[in-house]
This record gives C-alpha cells, sequence and structure tokens, in this order.
C-alpha cells in the first residue's frame, strides 16, 4: 500500500500565504506531501515570498500581488484583515493566468491553499480544479469561528467578558478570537469566508494532532461534514524545511550550550507582535530580578533600536544582562526549544510556537495578544495545563509580574511532568502507527482519489 502511495507521482499547486506564521505551516505540509510522492509547485506572491534556494525540490511560481515591498515591516496585528483583502483583491486574475498557463502543461491533482488566500477558491472552481484547505491555527479556533458565526447571524454580538463560552469550555468570550474587527459587517464577511472555503474545499488539513484536540475534530467533521486531516505537528515530520524571512543567528545555541539543563527561560514573541520601549524595559527588569538566565528575541520595530535602548537600561539591568542574558533579534527557535539548557518559554502563543513548544516538552508563559493567541493560550493554560496564563492587554507589563510568571515557569514541576506527558504523546502520534501518522496517509489516499 506504502508502495502504491509512493509511486503515484501526481502534481500539487500549494498556495501559502505570505506572513510567517502561516509560510512556515504549508512549507512543511509541503516537504511532508513531496516525501509522500507528489510533486510540488508553490504559488506565491511577490510580497514576502519564500526563498526557493531553501527548497531545492519544489518549483517556484509567482504571481503579482499589487503590495509594495516596504509593506514587510510595517505588518501588524492591526493591518492583517486588509492585507488579506488587499490579496484577494489584486490577485485573483495574476493567479488565474498563472494556474490556466500551468494546467496547460501539468495534470494538477490538487490545489492546497491557506485560508487567508480565500481567492483562490474561486479560481479553482472556475477550472474545476479540486481543493484542499490548510488552516494554520488551532483547530479549535475555526471552532471559535464557527459559533462567532452562529451568534452573528442570530444578530447577537460576541461579548468581551469573563464568562464562559458554554460551547467551548473553558474559553471565554473575552478569549473568542474577533481580532481586531471594529465593524461586525467586515467580522461576518470574514467568517463567511472561512466557512465557504471548508464547504467548498474536498478536505480541510490542520497542524494539530488527536491528542491535542480530539473532541473539537469529531464537532468540525459532524458540523462541516468534510473530511478532516488533523496531522501535525507538521515540524516535527519536516525537520528540515527552512522559511525563515529573517535571518537566524546561530550564536545563542553555543551560549545555551554553557548553560545548566533547565535553567534558562526563552523569551520570543513571534514575527508579528511588537513592544513600546517601555514595556520591553518592564520585561528587561523583571528578567533580571527573576535571577534566571534568559535567551530573549528582541525584533526591536516601532522605531526602537536594540543597541540604543540597551544602552539606557539601568547599570544593574545591563549587568544582568550581561551576566545572565543572551540577546539575539531572531533565533532557530526549534532547535533553541529543543534545547535541555531550555526550561520554558515566555511566548505570544502563536499556533506554531505553541506546538513547537509542546513538541519539545516546554512549559510556556502565555502572553496572547490577538487573533487566535488567546484561544491557544487558553488550551495551553487550561485544556493541557502546560502554561501560565497572562493576557497583554488585560495587565499593565510590571517588572514584579514579570518576575512572578518567570520564577513559577521554571519551578512548577508538576507543571513540567505533564508537558513531559504531552510530548511524549505527540511524538507517538507522529510516529508509524500514531494518529497524525494514520492522518497523513488518510489525506494522500484522499489526494490520489480525487485526481
Ligand atoms: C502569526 C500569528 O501571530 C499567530 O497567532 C498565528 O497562530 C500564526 O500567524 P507568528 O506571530 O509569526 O504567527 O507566530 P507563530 O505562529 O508562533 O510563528 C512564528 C514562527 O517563527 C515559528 O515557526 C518560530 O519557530 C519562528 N521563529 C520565531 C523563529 O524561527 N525565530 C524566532 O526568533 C522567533
Amino acid at each position: 500500500m506504502e508502495k502504491q502511495r509512493q509511486g503515484k507521482k501526481r502534481h500539487l499547486v500549494v498556495v501559502p500565504a505570505p506572513l510567517q506564521g502561516h509560510l512556515t505551516p504549508m512549507l512543511q505540509l509541503a516537504s511532508i506531501l513531496h516525501s509522500k510522492g507528489f510533486s510540488i509547485t508553490i504559488a506565491h506572491t511577490l510580497f514576502n515570498s519564500p526563498d526557493p534556494s531553501n527548497h531545492p525540490n519544489f518549483q517556484f511560481l509567482p504571481f503579482s500581488d499589487g503590495i509594495s515591498h516596504q509593506a514587510t515591516d510595517s505588518i501588524s496585528s492591526h493591518n492583517i484583515p486588509s492585507l488579506v483583502s488587499t490579496l484577494a483583491a489584486n490577485c485573483v486574475s495574476p493567479f488565474r493566468q498563472l494556474l490556466l498557463h500551468f494546467t496547460s502543461e501539468n495534470n494538477i491533482a490538487c490545489i492546497i491553499y491557506d485560508g487567508f488566500m480565500y481567492f483562490v477558491e474561486s479560481v479553482a472552481q472556475q477550472l474545476c480544479l479540486p481543493t484542499l484547505l490548510l488552516r494554520t491555527t488551532s483547530l479549535t479556533n475555526v471552532m471559535a469561528y464557527h459559533y462567532i458565526h452562529r451568534i452573528l447571524a442570530q444578530g447577537c454580538l460576541p461579548l468581551q467578558d469573563e464568562s464562559v463560552v458554554p460551547e467551548l469550555e473553558p474559553l471565554r468570550f473575552k478569549d473568542l478570537p474577533t481580532f481586531n474587527f471594529t465593524n461586525s459587517d467586515v467580522l461576518q464577511n470574514q467568517l463567511n469566508i472561512v466557512q465557504r472555503g471548508i464547504k467548498s474545499s474536498v478536505g480541510v488539513i490542520f497542524n494539530t494532532a488527536d491528542c491535542l484536540e480530539s473532541q473539537r475534530v469529531d464537532e468540525l467533521r459532524q458540523i462541516h461534514q468534510v473530511p478532516i486531516f488533523p496531522i501535525g505537528p507538521f515540524h516535527s515530520m519536516a525537520p528540515d524545511s527552512c522559511s525563515s524571512f529573517l535571518e537566524q543567528d546561530y550564536s545563542c545555541m553555543t551560549w545555551l550550550n554553557e548553560q545548566a539543563p533547565r535553567s534558562v527561560v526563552y523569551v520570543s514573541l513571534g514575527s508579528i507582535v511588537t513592544w513600546e520601549e517601555k514595556e520591553l524595559t518592564e520585561m528587561a527588569h523583571g528578567l533580571a530580578n527573576s535571577k534566571q538566565r534568559f535567551l530573549w528575541v528582541v525584533r526591536g520595530g516601532r522605531g526602537i533600536s536594540v543597541e540604543e535602548w540597551v544602552k539606557s537600561l539601568a547599570e544593574e539591568v545591563r549587568e544582568a544582562i550581561e551576566e545572565r542574558g543572551c540577546l539575539v533579534r531572531w533565533a532557530p527557535q526549534k532547535e533553541v526549544l529543543a534545547h535541555v539548557a531550555v526550561g520554558g518559554f515566555w511566548s505570544h502563543c502563536g499556533w506554531n510556537s505553541t506546538l513547537e513548544s509542546l513538541y519539545e516538552g516546554k512549559p510556556v508563559i502565555c502572553q496572547a495578544c490577538f487573533g487566535d493567541q488567546r484561544v491557544n493560550s487558553r488550551l495551553v493554560s487550561h485544556v493541557w495545563k502546560v502554561g501560565v496564563e497572562w493576557y497583554c492587554d488585560d495587565v499593565v507589563m510590571d517588572r514584579r509580574e514579570v518576575e512572578k510568571a518567570v520564577k513559577t515557569l521554571l519551578a512548577d514541576q508538576q507543571m513540567w511532568e505533564r508537558a513531559q506527558e504531552l510530548k511524549r504523546q505527540l511524538r507517538q502520534a507522529v510516529t508509524q502507527g500514531g494518529s497524525s501518522h494514520e492522518a497523513l496517509l488518510h489525506l494522500v489516499d484522499h489526494i490520489l482519489s480525487i485526481s
């Protein structure tokens, strides 16, 4: 059977969204499917385009997006919805041309596209090509979309309060991923798109595993009656896939090698969240006062020069950074999390970071900021119980809180043990006979059967 799966070489066109947290899992999925015998063409925007030299097995086809290249630095949580609609408005025609040309010379089995690139669906329909949807968030997050869609349709607005959403326990109303939509029509429109994408695809792929979200997998299957493929964590099955926009600074690995086991907190808030200078300063004081060791990704941004900012810190904080800290602009995160010296992760709970941390059995300080991050934070802290919850817009960044959270993260033995158990389950999921491994084989058979 495996031989038959490998033997049939078929062509997949893969359309990632041009954001770090989206491009990474899509390229990982493409690598996984390539290892199963599919040939892969990545159809991508010029904006934030992937580097073909990192993926010699794939063919790359750019299409124009009408987005200024300076826009890369200005991506923030506030303008993601408008980026997504701009892509939809600008890309239909170039993508259609590209696909028309490509299909005239190639036999495409299926198009796999990121949910943010929803314009792909209509083009594929015109050309009678089947699509598979990749949702790069947790499945619980998509269930939360479904819930918001339903209550908006009933004329209610999701409230931002502390009470628990009965269908989504332990999520509270304030955890729902309403993103930064201030206008319920825009939100409704986006949610309609999410629902339509699921219904019109021949299946939905999730970077998740049964041991994390099995109940939600069943619920989503029942609601939409489409095949759902939970086959993560992708990064564990595609270890060589590199898609970093920024250069990863490996000097921190040398520093980590000199630290004692479980003595370091790794601090990184992903590729989009940025901090005001005064918040960074509170973080620096808290980390220094905790007397723990720390590896901290400080990207700068918002006009902050990291060097100038460090110079402006109090002397005792600068000394602490020198003695116990290591600052980098961008780290090789997966390797960092796998390092024995790292005892915990202070994270914004982006879904990739969450999976990477869980896979390495590292507990988390959950500092969620926008979109799906609050959902993930709630899962980490209240469902899997491997994290300490902390919301950035609920708390003013305060050095005493930072100190407390960091100390708890590194000292809580029970949380550490639960994280080890989850790590064991996730590793089992991706090995032969495990749930993600089986789901992948089903996906391969499914693609072969529809094409
Ligand atoms: C965005 C959203 O913020 C997130 O909520 C959503 O789930 C995905 O899209 P991002 O902020 O980039 O993602 O976070 P995340 O999903 O965690 O992805 C970041 C990726 O960058 C991870 O794969 C991580 O390994 C990598 N990374 C991060 C590095 O390689 N080096 C770093 O220093 C920091």
